[in-house]
């Protein structure tokens, strides 16, 4: 049997993804859950990036205890350095380090010679060394780096001490017959000396086919991230490739990963519900339709034969069809054991929040399913402290002719402070409330609301994309209430809370190292 061990960068190359930002609390509940999937190696981010990085790989590495955490670093000794500091209190840990290798990066990006970049990378593996045995060497764009330069620097590489060589296609470039004579070619080079890895970006959508191709041309490890999360067009999906392995085993039966297939649909849910980023509803293994069947012939065939229309099944994955959960008299218990098997690692008093929550939405909603516990515990648990906490909102009454109002409470510190405002419109009214009141200034760059489940009586989520400060990132907000205009008001306050959270980190981590 060949173990493929299953290198997750959901929270490193997923987070590059457009507006995939999480906050460390969100980050600690994925990677705990991709601890549960049964992932070897988890890059939990790329240190040296930013405080909120640093502080995020620092706290998974001394939660997560099978796993091993891994953290990015560019070839430079500080990167390096940052890595070795976040993940020095894991039970396994990796350093990964990259440089680039095609002429197009070394010549316009790199600025640098051939033999200056094989110098940098040995540099920064021996240096590597030196705080950790296992390290990880990738030659960035090595898809359209020369094969010939590709041999040298991983043998120089290999010398100074590299355990794994990835070979990323960084611009999803390859074709699969392609990436696969590159991988046995680097293979009858590198031999037994170190594991080839590949880690495929999907620009073509060749990503997964790609990684399938090099697996079966002496890759032994595959980088991927749950629903394909990544930069630009994504990285392989995790499921697509795990699946693929399981479905076909007619032609992978010399195959094993670790990967708990029930833990997928669970750990899909998780990365969406947190990210905001639902994956597309045909996406495979994964997507609202993979395993929806609309027309009349299919179903019935479904129905008298599953396999005449089903290559997998999807209780395998974890899904169970949003299973209605318990109404107003479930108990405690009962409520943990579903908080467990949606993926979410509580503490004992979150768990207890949580049961309060969930009883006053059982008295407002009739029916509560998955979607409304894995909702509500992402809007209102799984957030950092709150420094600012609404207590009420009143909305004035939207005549035609009218001028919209809107008044908060805002608890702060332990003090109430109300406040109103009017705007061009009642959201309007809301954001300019809030900002007077918590002395901020956001510039809202996306809102989004859906229902979470059906019914009238559903749950609204609201999603907000907020700018704090010009030229920083957006950041992120959930709110959910069954009131359009509550969760809105919650979803920007919790944004302006997860940006207050992520100064605070800078200003305490920028002592650490
Ligand atoms: O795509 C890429 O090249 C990367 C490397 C840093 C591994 O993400
Ligand atoms: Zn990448």
């Amino acid at each position: 049997m060949k173990d493929i061990i299953i290198f997750d960068t959901t929270l490193r190359d997923g987070e590059q993804s457009p507006g995939a930002s999480m906050n460390t609390e969100e980050k600690i509940q994925i990677a705990l859950q991709l601890e549960k999937l049964g992932v070897d190696v988890i890059e939990a981010g790329f240190a040296a990036a930013s405080p909120g990085d640093f502080g995020a790989i620092k706290r998974i590495s001394e939660q997560v205890k099978n796993s091993t955490v891994c953290s990015l670093a560019r070839a430079l000794d500080g990167d390096i350095k940052a890595a070795a500091h976040a993940i020095a209190n894991a039970n396994k840990q990796r350093i990964h380090t990259f440089i680039a290798t095609s002429p197009i990066h070394m010549e316009y990006k790199l600025k640098m010679t051939p033999q200056e970049v094989i110098k940098r990378a040995v540099d920064s593996v021996r240096y590597a060394k030196t705080f950790c045995d296992d390290v990880e060497f990738s030659c960035e764009d090595a898809g359209r780096s020369d094969i010939g330069f590709l041999k040298e620097i991983l043998d120089a590489v290999i010398e100074a001490g590299a355990t794994t060589l990835n070979i990323p296609d960084t611009v999803g470039y390859r074709l699969p017959q392609e990436m696969g004579a590159i991988i046995k070619t680097l293979q009858e080079s590198v031999k037994e000396r170190a594991i080839l890895s590949v880690h495929c970006h999907n620009d073509l959508g060749l990503a997964v086919a790609n990684s399938i191709e090099s697996i079966e041309n002496g890759a032994r490890q595959i980088e991927c991230t749950i629903n394909g999360l990544g930069e630009r067009a994504g990285n392989a999906a995790l499921e697509e490739i795990v699946m693929t392995l399981k479905t076909r085993k007619d032609v992978f039966s010399d195959y094993h990963t670790n990967i708990n297939i029930k833990e997928i649909y669970p750990s899909s849910k998780l990365v969406s519900t947190i990210t905001g980023i639902e994956p597309q509803p045909n996406k495979a293994i994964v997507g609202k339709n993979a395993f929806a069947h609309e027309s009349g012939i299919h179903q019935d065939g479904v129905l008298k034969y599953a396999q005449t229309y089903e290559i997998m099944n999807a209780k395998d994955i974890g899904l169970d069809n949003n299973s209605l959960v318990m109404g107003k008299h479930s108990g405690r218990h009962a409520f943990k054991d579903k908080l467990c098997s949606l993926g979410y690692s509580l503490s004992d008093e979150e768990v207890n929040i949580a049961f309060d929550k969930f009883k006053v939405l059982a008295d407002s909603k009739k029916e509560i399913f998955d979607d409304d516990i894995r909702a509500l515990v992402s809007a209102e648990i799984i957030k950092i402290s709150e420094v600012f906490e609404l207590v009420t909102l009143q909305l004035s009454d939207c005549n035609p002719g009218g001028v919209p109002s809107a008044a908060v409470t805002i608890r702060h510190d332990g003090k109430e402070i109300t406040d109103a405002a009017i705007g061009n419109g009642t959201m309007d009214a809301i954001f300019k409330v809030i900002d007077r009141v918590c002395g901020a200034e956001g510039r809202l760059k996306e809102y989004k609301v859906d229902s979470v489940t059906q019914g009238k009586d559903a749950l609204a989520r609201v999603i907000v994309k907020v700018v704090f400060e010009e030229g920083k990132p957006a950041i992120l907000g959930h709110g959910l209430s069954v009131d359009t205009m509550q969760a809105t008001a919650k979803a920007y306050i919790g944004a302006l809370n997860s940006y207050i959270s992520m100064k605070e980190d800078l200003r305490s981590l920028t002592k650490g190292i």
